[in-house]
């Protein structure tokens, strides 16, 4: 969903709940509505410890508008008046009136291009009050595909783009969750990010101390290389393996950083896999880099296990892989086998815990899929099914 049905759902949502509620009263009520006060960018909400990219700013914003303007008391009073005024003319009347504010609001809400302009020349005129909120609103739109394909033409990417280099960390961050949801999933976005030369910064911000800018340059690195063979290769050309392994094995690192770079490493294995790329990335068929995901697997978080694992079966995947097959695949057998202890422990101690299961059964797969590559890579059938650990 854009943001803008966002908006219009809760808007009418909000609308229904106090038209039905507030019968005589309710027309100025309604009318007076406009869109500063429903906050819709206000920003003070969007950090989410979960989500890399942080979830939906104006959501929080139309929310908390709407429960700071109701009060339940009188809305349920209000409510329990209605419910004994069976009248069908007042139904028809507030139909009428649902009707004429709603094709009010379309009226005065500006169109997407209206509002990607005010908040590009918001950061044109570069002033520092302003940029976080412009951003934010770009934030919003470029959600929307053919907002993201727009800000290009209009100019906006650039100018975001420059304020990767601004001197408050919070711009900075910001800016870089804004090329990274406008790339996402979006080559025409991306490779315009590429030839803006955006890459270099952003792989730059991932070693910020500022662990948000971090993340979220990492998320634009990942949104803008997914999938890209330019991207990919740029990446690899200005050390991305070296940063890989130097903040994987950097034990100190925020776990969401870890998280992040190892799905990136399972998507740049798929790519290999899936489009057959003649893109070769030697670090992905390396000891060094699988020993330091095997590391990974000694932390208590479930999630990064579960993502170690993926990015493994994948990398077992790939055809470069078979040497270190033949050789043990960097100790993996020793690897699962500590992994599944752990699961084991984890499963008595947390009455089943379900993710815990799931993970121990990806653990299984991967072993199995060890064993057939082994087994094939060999050429000979001496493995028997009955070495994968019970
Ligand atoms: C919208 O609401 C704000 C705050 O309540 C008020 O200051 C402003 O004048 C209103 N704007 C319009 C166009 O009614
Ligand atoms: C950021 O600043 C550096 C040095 O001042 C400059 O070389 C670089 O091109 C700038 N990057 C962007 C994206 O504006
Ligand atoms: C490891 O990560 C911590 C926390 O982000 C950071 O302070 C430290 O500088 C990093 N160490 C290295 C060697 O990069
Ligand atoms: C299976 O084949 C490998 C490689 O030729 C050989 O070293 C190994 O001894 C064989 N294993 C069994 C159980 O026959």
């Amino acid at each position: 969903m854009g943001g803008r049905s966002v908006f219009y759902f809760f808007l009418l949502l909000l609308l229904l709940i106090v038209v039905a509620v507030s019968a005589g009263e309710a027309e100025e009520e309604v009318v007076s509505v406009n869109k500063s006060t429903l906050g819709l960018w206000e920003n003070n909400n969007y950090n989410n410890e979960d989500e890399l990219d942080g979830g939906f700013p104006s959501l929080d914003g139309i929310l908390h508008w709407a429960i700071g303007h109701s009060d339940p008391a009188k809305l349920q009073q209000q409510a329990q008046q209605h419910l004994s005024t069976q009248d069908d003319h007042i139904l028809q009347k507030r139909q009428t009136e649902i009707k004429e504010v709603v094709e009010k609001l379309e009226e005065e809400m500006p169109s997407d291009s209206k509002l990607m302009q005010l908040a590009i020349h918001d950061l044109k005129n570069n002033n520092n009050n302003n940029l976080e909120d412009a951003l934010h609103q770009l934030l919003i739109l470029v959600e929307a595909i053919h907002n993201a394909n727009n800000l290009h033409n209009m100019g906006g990417l650039s100018l975001v783009i420059a304020q990767l280099n601004n001197s408050d960390h919070t711009i900075r961050t910001t800016s870089a969750w804004v090329v990274g949801k406008a790339a996402q999933n979006n080559p025409l976005v991306q490779n315009q990010v590429l030839q803006l030369g955006a890459l270099p910064k952003l792989m730059l911000m991932v070693k910020s101390s500022f662990i948000e800018e971090a993340i979220k340059a990492l998320y634009a690195v990942s949104a803008v290389v997914r999938n890209n063979d330019k991207g990919i290769e740029l990446f690899y050309s200005q050390g991305g393996d070296i940063m890989i392994q130097g903040i994987l094995s950097n034990t100190t690192a925020d776990v969401r950083l870890h998280r992040r770079l190892v799905s990136l490493i399972a998507d740049l294995a798929e790519y290999q896999l899936v489009y057959n790329s003649n893109l070769e990335l030697p670090f992905l068929n390396n000891c060094a880099l699988v020993k330091v995901l095997f590391d990974l697997t000694t932390s208590d978080d479930l999630d990064l296990q579960e993502k170690v694992l993926l990015a493994v079966k994948n990398l077992l995947m790939l055809e470069s892989t078979e040497l270190l097959v033949l050789d043990g695949f960097c100790g993996l057998k020793g690897a699962l086998e500590r992994m599944r202890l752990q699961l084991q422990q984890l499963i008595r101690e947390e009455n089943d815990n379900e993710y815990a299961i799931d993970v121990d059964g990806l653990c299984k797969e991967v072993n199995l899929i060890y064993l057939e590559k082994l087994t094939k890579t060999r050429g000979l059938n001496n493995i028997s099914v009955s070495q994968v650990p019970t």
